[in-house]
């Protein structure tokens, strides 16, 4: 089964991807943090299925451990949920060596990778992501963290996991939203770095909506080497991690103005509409062939994400928003655009009135 190795200068990990690697979490855990103590960090609304899977694995290799579960919801992904985590790690008495198993979605994981990080300053961490997005960026990369009253995911640290383990059979359950989302990151891994991939979605995407398992393994496997790569060679974003936020600029001010009560864009859409922002600007600006353009807005449309929008804010508390993105050095406004499919530069001298064009230009 495919095993994509990330190596950093400190540290090395296994992303295993297997149809039913739920099954075998236990000794897989095993092989890398013996131990005699774990705990498992579970989504509640999956754990009774995949929480208890990976629970009952680790009780059968030996391990006695506690179940924590936690809503994975962005209003809970706090530092009260991780001091309730903790709480629970201590009183089952974990110790350095004691892995936290975070079973669940990007939430989970960002939460409980952020109580591993702290308790007793750093112990084991092991990802078992259960949504197409968190098995394609967020479980890949130690970027853990939470939410707090002044924005999305400003308190956080480094802590890289021992182990991914994917089990690609998990998305049967996965909601089809949530699905097409995790599809916008892997188009937006295709569009920064490996037309290949982008192409191999286009023709493969009727096998992938319908979930069959050859198609997921390996839209999976592809995009988690593309993570991994990324980010061994830039694991603390000072340079090449960045393209990762192509798209992202655009998508947190959208996710940042809109009313949450009004039915609000999932990340993965908002992500699509800025991957089409970002890539009109690319083009109007004389950077980029129209036809990356084109292809990105007919892979999306056929994914089922948007492509225009009818509900944004005025384009002022647009830009407003994004000149306040954490990523902004020195108030200028970087960009992540397309040179061409497969290839992208970090631009930081956009004219504001561009920017205010591409944001128009969603309007359809
Ligand atoms: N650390 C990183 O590098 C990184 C990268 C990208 C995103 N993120 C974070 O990831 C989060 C979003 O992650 P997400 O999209 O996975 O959301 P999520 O964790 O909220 O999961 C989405 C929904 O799917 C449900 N769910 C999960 N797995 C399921 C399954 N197999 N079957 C049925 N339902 C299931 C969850 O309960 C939830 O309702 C954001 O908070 C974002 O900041 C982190
Ligand atoms: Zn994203």
């Amino acid at each position: 089964m495919p095993t994509v190795k990330l190596t950093l200068p400190h540290h090395a990990y296994d992303i295993v991807i297997e149809p039913g690697a739920l099954a075998q979490a236990g000794e897989r855990v095993r092989a890398v943090v013996p131990h005699e103590r774990a705990a498992v960090v579970a989504d509640e609304n999956i754990r009774s299925t995949y929480g208890r899977a990976v629970h009952e694995a680790l009780e059968h290799a030996g391990y006695d451990a506690a179940v924590c579960s936690m809503s994975a919801s962005e209003s809970s992904k706090t530092l009260d949920t991780v001091a309730g985590l903790l709480d629970t790690m201590l009183e089952h008495r974990m110790e350095r060596r004691s892995p936290v198993v975070a079973v669940g979605g990007g939430i989970t994981g960002d939460v409980a990778g952020y109580a591993a990080a702290s308790l007793l300053r750093g112990v084991p961490f092991v990802q078992c992501p259960t949504t197409l997005l968190a098995m394609v960026d967020a479980s890949v990369g130690g970027k853990t963290g939470v939410n707090t009253r002044q924005g999305k995911n400003l308190v956080g640290a480094f802590h890289q996991p021992a182990l991914v383990l994917i089990d690609p059979d998990t998305l049967a359950t996965l909601p089809p939203r949530d699905l097409r989302g995790g599809l916008a990151e892997c188009v937006k891994h295709g569009v920064i770095r490996d037309a290949g991939l982008f192409d191999w979605i286009d023709a493969n995407l009727d096998a992938v909506l319908g979930l069959e398992r050859d198609a997921l393994v390996e839209l999976i496997r592809r995009n988690v080497a593309i993570k991994a790569a990324v980010v061994q060679e830039d694991e603390t974003e000072q340079g090449v991690r960045a393209h990762l936020n192509f798209g992202h600029t655009f998508a947190h001010a959208i996710e940042a103005t809109q009313d949450p009560s009004a039915d609000p864009y999932s990340h993965g859409e908002a992500v699509a509409l800025g991957m089409v922002a970002a890539a009109r600007l690319a083009v109007d600006a004389g950077r980029c062939e129209p036809a990356v353009l084109d292809r990105l807005e007919r892979l999306l449309d056929r994914i089922g994400l948007p492509t225009s929008s009818d509900r944004l804010v005025p384009e002022d508390a647009l830009l407003a928003v994004m000149r306040s993105d954490k990523k902004v050095r020195d108030g200028r406004v970087r960009l992540v655009l397309p040179d061409a499919m497969g290839a992208v530069s970090v631009v930081d001298d956009t004219p504001d009135a561009a920017v205010r064009a591409a944001w128009a230009s969603l309007r359809g």
